[in-house]
Formats: structure tokens, sequence, C-alpha cells
């Protein structure tokens, strides 16, 4: 399966990092440094920073999405943020089922999944986070959990549903550690995770979904992922901070589709 067609997304996620005055400086500065990329270069900000960023993101390759949403339209809901509001304050996308929100939060996938449900409902893509922890992968449990997860959290979705979503592999021992998947293992993983797609829906529907990987990716380790056929780009946590960082990153698909 080549990804020969399917767009290469590389998607910031900044976490809980960047006031709005921040998010607009770094737009600025990193739009000049991004224009020839091939990419799409998306950046998942803090909630008060979307409307800003959608602002200043008008006429430039980023697009700007969100980090979290209610599994809920509306209602009382203390500290929880709708689709709908993300939508109107700009966002084209959301993560859903970060890893961080799965062990800090307590979200299942059975949430994760409603969370899909109500993403769609309002036109945001959403980038659908899974992966496994060193226990398991030591335990060799890496692809019984990928399945579950995917399994269910992709529960009853629509075979167009299902094309509408980015998916991301994000070993949970590689995040945040300085410990980079291999391309062989991330590649292993991402066929793995295509498969299942492909036997809960078809292959032709499975081959035009997006996955990215996720976990200590850096400007020097960026393109031997990307060039991995499974590999349709990357979810980019700390080095998404720096513009420097960020544009090389960007930018290292560049030489694949000249
Ligand atoms: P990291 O984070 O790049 O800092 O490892 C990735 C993520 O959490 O999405």
């Amino acid at each position: 399966m080549g990804n020969s067609n399917r767009p290469t997304v590389i998607a910031g996620n900044w976490k809980m990092y960047k006031t709005i005055e921040e998010t607009i400086s770094f737009i600025l500065e990193c739009k000049p440094l991004i224009k020839d990329s091939t990419a799409y270069a998306f950046l998942a900000v803090p909630f008060t920073a979307v409307r800003a960023a959608a602002v200043t993101a008008k006429q430039t390759p980023f697009v700007i999405g969100a980090q979290n949403v209610s599994d809920a339209a509306e209602g009382a809901f203390t500290g929880e943020i709708s689709a709908k509001m993300l939508k109107e304050a700009g966002a084209r996308f959301v993560i859903i089922g970060h890893s961080e929100r799965r062990q800090i939060y307590c979200e299942t996938d059975e949430l994760v999944n409603k969370k899909i449900r109500r993403a769609l409902q309002e036109m945001l893509q959403p980038i659908v986070c899974v992966g496994e922890t060193l226990a398991q992968r030591e335990a060799g449990k890496t692809e019984e959990i990928l399945k579950t997860q995917l399994d269910r959290s992709l529960h009853g979705l629509t075979k167009d549903e299902m094309k509408k979503l980015i998916l991301a592999y994000e070993p949970i021992w590689a995040i945040g550690t300085q410990k980079t998947a291999t391309p062989e293992i991330a590649q292993q993983a991402q066929k793995f995770c295509r498969q299942v797609l492909s036997h809960t829906w078809d292959p032709d529907s499975a081959n035009q979904v997006v996955i990215l990987y996720g976990g200590s990716v850096k400007a020097e380790n960026a393109k031997a992922l990307v060039d991995q056929p499974d590999i349709d780009g990357l979810l980019v946590g700390g080095a998404s901070l720096s513009v420097e960082s960020f544009s090389r990153i960007v930018n290292c698909q560049q030489k694949k589709n000249l």
C-alpha cells in the first residue's frame, strides 16, 4: 500500500502551551518558512487561541483545530466545550482520545466513540489517537490493544464517516520521552491499523485514511518516518512549539514529492 494518493499531514499538538499573543506570533513567523511545503500544517492550539489562530491563519497553509471536545451537544457540563463552539471559533479538526486524555482524565474508548460522532456531526475532522503502553508492548500485546481501541473507538461508524477521520498511532512509551519508535516499528503498527480498518470496512476505504505517527518526533527523525508507506504524516508535541523545528518538520516531505 503506497501512500502516494494520501495527503501528508503534519499536525502540531501544543497541549497546554501558548497564549493568544504567542499563537499569533508563531503563525506569522512560521508562515513564510512553510510556503513551499506540499504537506498540510495542522495546529491543535489551546481553546482560548482557536479564534485568533483561525483568523491569523487565513490565506496561509495552516489548518487550525483543538485538542479535545465534549461528547454532548450542549448542557450543564461545567468546563466542557462543544463541537459547535469550536467550529464557530474556526476549528476545522479536533484531537480525540489522546493518551493524556485517556490516562489523566480517564477517557474510555466508549467516550472517544461518542466524541468522534459529535465532532463529525459538526463537520469537525477527528484526529483519533490510539497506542500501547510499554508494558503492553513488552508483553507482546500491541496488536491486540490497537485492535481493541480501534474496534471500540470507531464502533458503528459508517464507511463514509470512517473515511473522514485521521488516525494517529501514538505509542505511549514514545510520547514526551525522547524514545521515538523506529520507522520500522511505527510502520508495522500503522500497517496493522490499516488492516483492521480494511477488515471492518473495506480495503479501498482503509487505503484512503490518513494515519499519522506521534511520539518524540523531531526534525531529525521526521523524514525517515514519513518515508514509510503507511505513515502519512506526524503528530508532533514538544517539537511543534518552536517555529524553527516545526517548520523543518513540515518541510521534511518536500523532496519526496518533487
Ligand atoms: P511529543 O508528543 O512529540 O512531545 O512526544 C506527541 C503527542 O503527545 O501528541
